[in-house]
Formats: C-alpha cells, structure tokens, sequence
C-alpha cells in the first residue's frame, strides 16, 4: 500500500478531506511503534489524530495496529516532523503536540539535528491554536535542561506546571522506550505547555512553486557534456545542493541531485533532453524521486543550466522558468 508521505501530499494538507470530517487535529511526532498514538486516538474520538514519524518499520507496524484496531480517527504520515509542520500544516490549526522521546542520541555534537530546536519550535507555537498543548517527554538530563530553556524563552508558551517538568505524570499511557527507560532505571522528564495569546514569530506554510525548467542552445554534445560532468557541492545560504552523478539515457543525460533545505531534503532526478530544433536542450525535474518544486529544486536547476552553458562559449540561455533565488 502507497503509504502517506508529505513528498506526495498537498502543502497545504487538507485534513478535512483525509479524514472524512472537520474535527481538532492532535499530533504525535516520532510515534515509533505507535501505542500512544493509538491511546490519543481512543481517548479523543472527537479528535483527528495525526503520526508523523520516518521510520518505515514503525509505520508499518503502526499502521497494522491502526487497522486491526477499526478506528478512523487517526492516520500515519511519513514525513519528518519539520517538513510537515513547515509545508502541512496551517498556522494555528494543531490542539495538540505530543513528544515522546525525541533524539535518544542526544549529544551537543548532534544539537543542529535534534528536534527541540529553536526553529521547529517557533513552527510548532505557530501552528498551535490558542489554548492548544505541546507535551513533552525525554529521558536525557541533558535533553531535559536544554528543553526547559527553549521552552521558557518562548514568549507564545505558558507552563502548565509548577516546575519545569515532573518526573512522573499518574495514569500516563507508557511508551515502548519509555518502558525500556524505566526498566533500565532511568528517570523520565515530563513538560505541558499551553499555546497563550501572545503574538509569535510568522512561520508561513511553505507552498510548492510552479515546476521550473530552463532552454538554452549549445554546440556541445550530451556525450560531450557527460564528459565534463564531475561532482559538485554548493552551499548558497541554508540550502545545499550536491551534483553527485550523471548518467547517459538513450536520448538524455539524467543528473542525479540532492538538495538539502532547512525544511525538506530531496533526492531527485534532473534530466536534459533534446528539442526539436537541433542544438537546443531542455533541463528539468525528471519524475524520478517524486521532486517536489521548491525553491531548492528550483535553484538546483537553474545552476546546473548555468553549468551546462558554461561549458562552452557558443552556448547561451534561451529561457527558462526560474523563481528567483539569490
Ligand atoms: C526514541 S524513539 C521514540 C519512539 C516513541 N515515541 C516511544 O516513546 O517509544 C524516537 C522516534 O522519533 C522518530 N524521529 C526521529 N527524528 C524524527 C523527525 N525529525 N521527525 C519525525 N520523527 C522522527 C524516530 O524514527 C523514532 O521512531
């Protein structure tokens, strides 16, 4: 079964559609095996009840659990959190946030990779409605002390407890690695926060652009610009784009690109194909990859025009569709 994945969804998802009806939404980021996605969607009938997570396993398992189980009100999606809460979700349109046991590799070594983060925060308060919940939970000391810094300086959060976090919260439904924390004898750091009526950071949803192409002219041969191919790294402010491999197809040259975005990476197909006329070429997103038409994709193409045309001093742009990006 295709399973759900925000490469493949509407940015913005409409939820109402996916579920069948209007209702709260309540999120799970990282639900692993699933058994606390499945107690909120018990618990919350009224409510629809969203698992993002990126591990297939976990979402096969999840999703078996889900339909052996018979309810409708919850659905697994495979997305990282921070692309689904920058491209699915609306502002202000999240009740509630749950996270349990993010990053168990925590070192400072990792702090760029972890999911309590300045960034992804202000994302979560921002797509929190008023009123709405961010729970967390984390077995790391470290983890913990990090947290409650972040959380106290976000102006759009008020803490629903009395200290920064407690060390047991009574008739919790347990998670599989909360279980294993406990077992081993590690102490469990519970947070609740409630999204308060002060204004927060804009964190626009990032919508997909129109597809991007670029046309140009050159003397030079598909086999000849093969030849000049070699792997290519470029940092232009907080994207990356690598030109890892090209291959030669019948009648293209297929680029093998990645593209890291702050909110998305994209492992993608560029393809350069003849036009009618001869010495003419078009560079555009091949189907491969599923690419989605960011603003990475679209400079990722564009450079590679640019590349492409410089190879020889004969050639030249056409035209092209890019958005543009410095
Ligand atoms: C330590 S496990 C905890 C799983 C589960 N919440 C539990 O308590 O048993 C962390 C989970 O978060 C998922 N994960 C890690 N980074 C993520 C991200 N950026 N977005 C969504 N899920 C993520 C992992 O695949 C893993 O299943």
């Amino acid at each position: 079964m295709q399973k759900l994945s925000s490469f493949r969804l509407p940015w913005p998802m409409n939820w109402t559609e996916l579920f069948g009806r209007e209702a709260p939404l309540i999120v799970e980021i990282g639900f692993g095996y699933g058994t606390f996605l499945l107690h909120l969607a018990r618990e919350n009938p009224d409510a629809n009840v969203i698992g993002l997570e990126i591990a297939n396993q976990c979402l096969e398992a999840t999703e078996g659990k889900i339909k052996r189980s018979g309810l409708t009100n919850v659905h697994v999606i495979q997305s990282t959190a921070e692309t689904a809460l920058h491209h699915l979700f609306e502002p202000a349109s999240i009740q509630q946030v749950h996270i349990n046991f993010p990053d168990p590799w925590f070192k400072k070594r990792h702090s760029h990779r972890r999911l309590m983060q300045r960034d992804t925060l202000d994302a979560i308060v921002n797509r929190l409605q008023a009123g709405g919940l961010l729970y967390l939970a984390t077995d790391i000391v470290e983890y913990a002390e990090m947290s409650a810094e972040l959380l106290a300086e976000t102006g759009g959060l008020t803490n629903r407890l009395e200290t920064a976090w407690v060390n047991a919260l009574p008739g919790r439904v347990v998670t599989k690695y909360e279980g294993r924390a406990q077992r081993e004898g590690r102490i469990c750091h519970y947070f609740a926060y409630e999204r308060n009526a002060t204004p927060v950071p804009d964190v626009p949803v990032i919508k997909e652009l129109d597809m991007t192409h670029v046309v140009f002219h050159s003397p030079l041969s598909m086999d000849a610009m093969l030849e000049r191919f070699e792997f290519q790294e470029h940092k232009l402010g907080d994207t990356v784009i690598s030109f890892l491999q090209a291959y030669r197809g019948n009648r293209v040259l297929l680029f093998e690109v990645y593209i890291k975005e702050p909110t998305i990476d994209q492992h993608v197909a560029v393809i350069l194909s003849y036009r009618d006329t001869p010495g003419e070429y078009t560079l555009k997103a091949g189907t491969l990859g599923y690419p989605r038409s960011t603003a990475g994709l679209h400079k990722a193409v564009g450079m590679l025009g640019d590349w492409l045309v410089g190879l020889d001093a004969g050639a030249a742009i056409l035209h092209d569709k890019l958005k543009e990006t410095s």
